[in-house]
């Protein structure tokens, strides 16, 4: 068969939020297979088999068979092009670590083109998988099996690219650690910069972390944890074991203060880190000249303290709680008499599948050539670089620096408590106590052990994935931590998130929705067609039914309820701007007829994007549902949390089976508002008119008016309140200038 032509990308829109899709974030790919239409898979002569071999894991697809080998399949049996771009795709993010189960690819209205989606937690990691899915693909559909086009090498390059891009993009392991804790808990999260500042929870409901730091570690403590010598003061001063010692500012201090401390002694900057410029074990006159150099190098003071003799451990305390505890590896080779020393650590310590150069492996690799502290304690030894060991000879090449060995369960309670107090004294939230010790089994006065240091902000990454040993929940420790279990009936992280989705009257609910609530003493963010307001302060007067509004609400620290209007618009375009809502509400179902670009052609498809409105109800929230119209009142089935129903007339079959099951309801009876529950019914208190309402030429004003008390009865607004907030609105309504500054 000749070449094939490309398929080509029409469109590729990255959906941020709930969707028609899914819950979650995906890109959306609008693809036109072009001639490959007349070619699904099993017509193009060679290709599944081709495609299998390069992506053996592809048989772990479950596809739409739900079962091992669906996806292999449906290959065979002949699927279209654009499910197998998604399957590829979806391939590489596993191969490079970042696993998407999530993936959809459904035929359009016009014959080739499709619209494949996927699962991406980051837009620009999905972009780049695309792109070298694209390219896997076409060159293996145009490969005639001659082996030239793309092999296992082109595939490694492939995932290779995917991967640089997560390290590039998407969050550190510390934080990813956090960030899925708290997704666990379904506590939501927004990034806040391209690098590990994020938020988790909405509004005035959320921390900040910033890596393994929160927005309660004080910046006093991280001063003081970053000066060894001021924390030492501190700890010794309270109780805390720690090596004697001094700062010094010339060789011969150093000599003279180590006279006096008592040989051994270490020489170290007062505030490096990652063991940078730390010299051990000093026992002669002859090996501080370079120590005190080297320490000066990568600190502005240097210390001289006494060697504590032991291990080194790294104990991670959160929220005055001991969580992990992890003990160092010292690093050595034996000589063979024939390999040199930079050989044998090549051959025997960094071909160790825990070391590697990103933040993903628990160990680094050893460096020599760059390493001057490993250079000093080779010369120490006698050795350089060059020089051959004897067979059988031991070298020590790194005595600290290889945290990793998980030791949580050997902890001496006595311990625990001594670091506990040290993260306490220093005043930190989550601390990194490194302690030198023996056996950390014992109490450390009994072996002389001692803490070295005190960090702020430490990696976590030695308990996530230990070299030995279990991975410690540290992650959920620190989201417990941010977010204690919640008193009230209120989510962890969340305020009330108000959403409107429809055409008809849809700003009218909003904006007084969110005056009912700001009524209510509730600081209250409203994004709406006539603008983005803050308590009623306007800070945009455009069109702000869109997810960036929507996340400017999110993210101010002052809103304590945000309320959303949203069209079939913002969803197909960008998805909702919050993952779940404490009330929903859907009026109508029209605006078909705008939406052909998105290949929307009549009211049905429409069911379909205004649910999601319905889809993102907490357990415990409501969706307001217009029980006038058929298509939304079968929406109730899909609701996490309670129903209310809304109409003008309370005869409507939808209300009257939900009263009959005790469910509730807002309806006009006799000109009058009546909130009914099972077959108690109370009128709205303080609204007796509803002349300025009915009076008005907006034919659906009367429904957007029950459908906003509904909410606000969901929100448990005292119905006085809302009955006085109406009236008061009734004023102001149809006037936004009114809130204008
Ligand atoms: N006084 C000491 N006695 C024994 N070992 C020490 C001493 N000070 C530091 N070390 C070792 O060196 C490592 C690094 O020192 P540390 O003070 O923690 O510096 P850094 O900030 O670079 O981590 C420690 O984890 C420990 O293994
Ligand atoms: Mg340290």
């Amino acid at each position: 068969m000749s070449k094939k032509d490309d398929i080509q990308l029409l469109r590729i829109n990255y959906l941020r939020g709930p969707n028609i899709w899914t819950y979650r974030p995906v890109l959306e790919t609008w693809l036109d297979l072009g001639p490959l239409e007349d070619f699904p898979s099993n017509l193009l002569p060679g290709f599944s088999d081709r495609l299998v071999a390069l992506m053996p894991a592809l048989v772990e697809h479950h596809c739409g068979v739900g079962e091992r080998g669906g996806f292999i399949e449906r290959l065979h049996e002949g699927t279209w092009l654009g499910h197998v771009l998604e399957h590829v795709v979806i391939e590489l993010l596993n191969l490079a670590d970042m696993p998407t189960g999530f993936g959809q690819t459904r035929s359009t209205s016009q014959r080739g083109v499709y619209r494949m989606v996927f699962r991406a937690r980051d837009e620009q990691v999905a972009r780049s998988a695309l792109a070298e899915g694209h390219r896997l693909l076409m060159a293996v559909v145009n490969s005639n099996g001659d082996g030239s086009a793309y092999g296992s090498t082109e595939l490694r390059g492939a995932v290779e690219r995917v991967r640089a891009k997560v390290d590039e993009c998407y969050l550190g392991p510390s934080t990813a650690a956090i960030v899925a804790a708290a997704t666990e808990r379904r506590i939501p999260h927004i990034r806040l910069n391209e690098g590990n500042l994020v938020q988790l929870g909405y509004g005035a409901a959320q921390r900040r972390i910033w890596t393994a730091e929160t927005e309660f570690t004080s910046a006093i403590a991280e001063g003081i944890a970053g000066d060894k010598d001021l924390t030492k003061s501190l700890l010794a001063s309270c109780g805390v074991p720690v090596p004697e010692g001094e700062i010094v500012d010339s060789v011969q201090a150093a000599w003279e203060a180590a006279q006096v401390i008592g040989l051994p002694v270490v020489v170290k900057p007062s505030d490096g880190n990652h063991g940078r410029g730390v010299s051990l074990d000093l026992k002669t006159q002859a090996q501080f000249e370079d120590a005190f150099h080297l320490a000066a190098r990568h600190g502005s003071e240097v210390m001289v303290e006494r060697f504590v003799r032991g291990h080194e451990h790294r104990l991670l305390v959160v929220g005055g709680r001991m969580v992990a505890a992890a003990r160092g590896e010292t690093a050595s080779i034996i000589g063979d008499g024939r390999a040199s020393v930079a050989e044998l650590v090549e051959s025997q310590l960094n071909t160790d599948p825990r070391r590697g150069a990103s933040e993903d492996f628990p160990l680094n690799p050893i460096r020599i050539d760059t390493d001057t502290a490993i250079q000093l304690d080779l010369q120490r030894q006698g050795l350089t670089a060059d020089a051959v060991p004897a067979a059988g000879q031991e070298v020590m090449i790194q005595r600290n620096g290889n945290v990793s060995i998980d030791c949580t369960d050997e902890v001496h309670p006595e311990v625990e408590h001594i670091v506990s107090l040290a993260a306490r004294v220093v005043g930190l939230d989550i601390a990194g106590v490194d302690i030198v010790a023996q056996d950390i089994s014992k109490p450390l006065h009994l072996q002389g052990g001692a803490i070295v240091e005190v960090n702020a902000g430490p990696g976590l990454l030695m308990h996530l994935k230990p070299a030995k040993g279990a991975p410690r929940p540290v992650g959920r420790a620190i989201c417990d931590h941010l977010f204690p279990q919640a008193a009230d009936d209120m989510p962890s992280g969340r305020i009330p998130v108000i959403g409107i989705a429809g055409s008809r009257g849809t700003q009218n609910i909003a904006r007084m929705v969110a005056w009912l609530l700001q009524l209510s003493g509730r600081y209250t963010g409203l994004a709406c067609r006539n603008g983005l307001f803050l308590d009623g302060r306007c800070l945009d007067a455009g069109d702000c039914t869109h997810w960036q509004a929507g996340q400017r609400l999110l993210i101010n620290r002052a809103v304590e309820a945000a309320v959303f209007e949203n069209t079939a618009d913002t969803i197909l375009r960008t998805g909702l701007a919050y993952d779940r809502c404490q009330v929903g509400v859907i009026t109508d179902l029209d605006g078909w007829d705008q939406l052909a670009e998105f290949d929307i052609l009549d009211e049905e498809p429409m069911f379909k994007v205004m649910r999601s409105q319905v889809d993102g109800v907490l357990p415990e929230g409501v969706a307001v549902l217009n029980a006038a119209h058929p298509a939304i009142v079968n929406m109730a089935d899909l609701c996490d949390g309670e129903v209310i129903f809304y109409a003008l007339d309370p005869a409507l079959d939808a209300i009257a089976t939900h009263l009959d099951t005790g469910g509730r309801a807002v309806f006009l009876r006799q000109g009058q508002v009546v909130l009914a529950t099972g077959n108690t019914e109370i009128f709205l208190p303080g609204l007796d008119k509803l002349a300025v309402w009915q009076g008005r030429h907006d034919p659906t004003a009367e429904d957007s008016l029950l459908a906003a008390i509904a909410a606000a009865w969901a929100l448990g607004i005292p119905l006085n309140l809302i009955g006085a907030g109406v009236e008061a609105f009734e004023s102001s309504a149809g006037q936004p200038e009114k809130t204008l500054p």
